[in-house]
């Protein structure tokens, strides 16, 4: 592994990149392609996000269609408009923004998006698809943070990543992909024992808990690479869960928080309304054959 200063990487140039070449392809289609996002509630991060969403659509020519509904809404309701939007013919991707409010059941809701517009890759039959190696659409963060190691030129093979994260969003899928690449990963969570030591041998270390400076320079490997998806607000100012100034005179790759893994996640989810749009394209013509 390469030694000390730090390179950052920066997820805001490659969005920028990914962006202009879906807008191309977006440009070349006759079609209008339509995005629909649900929203239940009304929490502070899932607005920020969807706007960054919606001002990503705008760039590139997609439409987008927020349903807001209330907090307190019933299970059957956000069910029957799933149902809606699998039916019309001029929605071509769905995502219910994450999280949901408590006592909904996110499995059961995010189950019953067609898995030919699932933009967040995260219903039954994408995530089966993606654990058999056989993945249709990849979700956003999984796909930004492999991009990112892509963008170290590491060989990932047999190289020890540690990921703290074990949620179906982030830390599952992430290493199923990291697994087929060939590294050795280790999946970590408030309930491992000795977490310390996990991270001191990693090569690669992805933290995304959701706290404030959780990751420091004395923890980890000098020469190793911090993938921080981390992501919220923290004395008035957006953070990840590192803390930046100690760890990034250690590691050898660092991606910073914001610009990071953030604007990248937007630009991949874009990219996969793209191709849920291709793949009910591409299924209308082999059933009109
Ligand atoms: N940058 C982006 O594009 C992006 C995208 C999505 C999410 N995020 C951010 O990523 C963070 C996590 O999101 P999420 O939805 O996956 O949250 P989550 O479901 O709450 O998952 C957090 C994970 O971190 C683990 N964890 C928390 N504190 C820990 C500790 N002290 N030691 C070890 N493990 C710990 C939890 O372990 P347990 O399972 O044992 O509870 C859990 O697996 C948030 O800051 C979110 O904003 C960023």
């Amino acid at each position: 592994l390469q030694k000390v200063p730090a390179v950052l990487l920066d997820g805001r140039k490659i969005a920028d990149g990914i962006l202009n070449d879906v807008k191309d392809k977006v440009s070349s289609i006759d079609d209008s392609i339509k995005f629909a996002i649900i929203l239940v509630g009304n929490d502070e991060s899932s607005n920020i996000f969807i706007r960054m969403k919606q001002k990503a659509c705008e760039r590139v020519g997609v439409e987008t269609d927020l349903h807001k509904l209330e907090e307190d809404v019933d299970k059957g309701e956000i069910i029957s408009l799933i149902k809606t939007l699998n039916n019309d013919k001029n929605t071509h991707g769905i995502i219910v923004q994450l999280p949901l409010p408590k006592p909904l059941d996110e499995n059961k809701i995010l189950g019953e998006i067609s898995p030919l517009k699932d933009v967040d890759g995260l219903t039954p039959h994408n995530i089966g698809n993606l654990l058999l190696g056989n993945e249709m659409i990849v979700p956003a963060t999984v796909e930004a943070v492999v991009t990112l190691l892509e963008n170290t030129n590491i060989n990932l093979e047999g190289k020890d990543v540690v990921i703290i994260n074990r949620s179906n969003l982030i830390g599952k899928p992430l290493s199923m992909i990291l697994t087929k690449k060939s590294a050795t990963v280790s999946l970590c969570h408030t309930k491992t024992n000795d977490l310390a030591s996990h991270v001191k041998r990693a090569d690669i270390i992805i933290t995304a808990t959701g706290t404030p400076q959780f990751l420091t320079g004395d923890m980890i490997k000098g020469g190793s690479i911090v993938i921080d998806i981390g992501c919220m607000k923290f004395e008035g100012k957006t953070c990840g869960d590192v803390d930046f100034e100690t760890v990034s005179q250690k590691t050898s790759y660092i991606t910073p928080v914001p610009g990071g893994v953030g604007p990248l996640t937007v630009a991949f989810t874009i990219r996969n309304v793209l191709r849920c749009f291709e793949l009910q394209k591409s299924q209308t013509m082999n059933t009109e054959k």
